[in-house]
């Protein structure tokens, strides 16, 4: 049995620019992750669900859970000292650590704190996203828009925390994808799933259905082949929509299938955010053997112009997603 603690160690050299610093940042990362798991798992018996009263940048109301992931993750980030900066789904812009420091601080961190927030009142499985970079701008100075606006494929590490039938967190620092369990009796994460990698094609299609009559003609008729009968390749696939991103994503990375937020008639630029949801679960994805599109090209690739822009996005298996991609550039 390895902890996670272990393996941050035993791996450090293996993290770009090793110099101990991520390895701390993680560290984190991990402590936070298991005052939520702790917070979660009391939902229902203390006061943690429902609406906590504000709107967010993007229009949703913010819930209890959403508030508190946010302000964990944040204060354990500004305790140590690597990060200059974070960037959040529920902060308007992108908050400045001040101290000196911080300020002194490699790293920046891209987040979703509380992802699945319409799960969290029912009891059905939420989670957290992160993404970090190094920063561009000086060190010593206050951390800058551009720190944040970076491409994916600029990340030094990514990963997210499932708060599920267990907690897991599951990470890539570019040298594969690897996945801790936690042990609440002990209070450590345990290394479960070593080397993740996805399989090329896969049985499992989600997508928010409801929406089918806004759907591109692309995706329309991917989903008449995710249901049309067919010995050969094992078809029609099953259905599978949690409704939290990090849930869908984690099944799929295990089993194999895709996961699909397109572009909407009235949400031309899909639902989920590019610099906190996307890149991170694309990075783990390609660490994995997957692949993450908005249809026409990487995900990884896109230039962000703000903090808070949206993609359409298509995630999982490669031979899946090509698919997809091939009927995108046919039908649209
Ligand atoms: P968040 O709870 O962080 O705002 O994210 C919600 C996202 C994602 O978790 C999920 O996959 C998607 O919204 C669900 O959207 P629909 O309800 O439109 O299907
Ligand atoms: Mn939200
Ligand atoms: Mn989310
Ligand atoms: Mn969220």
């Amino acid at each position: 049995m390895k902890t996670l603690g272990e393996f941050i160690v035993e791996h450090q050299h293996d993290f770009p620019h090793a110099t101990g610093e991520l390895s701390s940042l993680l560290s984190a990362i991990r402590l936070a992750a298991k005052v939520c798991h702790r917070e979660i798992n009391k939902a229902g018996l203390v006061d943690i669900t429902g609406a906590a009263g504000d709107v967010n940048i993007q229009g949703e109301a913010q819930q209890k859970l959403d508030v508190y992931a946010n302000n964990k993750f944040k204060a354990a980030l500004e305790a140590r000292g690597e990060v200059c900066g974070i960037a959040s789904e529920e902060e308007d812009n992108f908050v400045i650590f001040e101290s000196d420091l911080s300020r002194d601080g490699k790293y920046v961190v891209l987040m979703d704190p509380l992802d699945g927030s319409s799960n969290i009142d029912v009891n059905v499985s939420v989670g957290t996203i992160f993404s970090i970079y190094k920063r561009i701008s000086e060190r010593g100075q206050p951390a800058q828009l551009e720190d944040f606006l970076q491409p994916g494929h600029k990340q030094v590490a990514a990963g997210y925390v499932v708060y599920g039938s267990s907690t897991m967190l599951v990470f890539t620092t570019g040298n594969g994808v690897n996945g801790f369990t936690y042990d609440p009796s002990l209070g450590v994460f345990c290394l479960s799933h070593q080397k993740i990698k996805t399989p090329a094609d896969g049985q499992i299609y989600s997508i928010n259905e409801g929406n089918y009559h806004k759907f591109p003609q692309s995706v329309k008729q991917y989903l008449k082949y995710c249901q049309e009968p067919d010995d050969a390749t094992n078809r029609p696939y099953t259905a599978r929509y949690i409704g939290s991103l990090v849930s869908d994503f984690h099944r799929n990375l295990l089993k194999g299938g895709i996961y699909l937020y397109p572009s909407t008639a009235s949400n031309p630029e899909g639902k989920l955010r590019l610099l906190y949801e996307c890149n991170p679960l694309a990075f783990l994805a390609e660490q994995a053997g997957g692949i993450a599109s908005d249809g026409r090209g990487r995900i990884m690739d896109i230039e962000p112009t703000s903090l808070h822009q949206r993609t359409p996005y298509f995630i999982g298996s490669s031979n899946m997603v090509k698919r997809v991609e091939a009927l995108v550039a046919e039908l649209d």
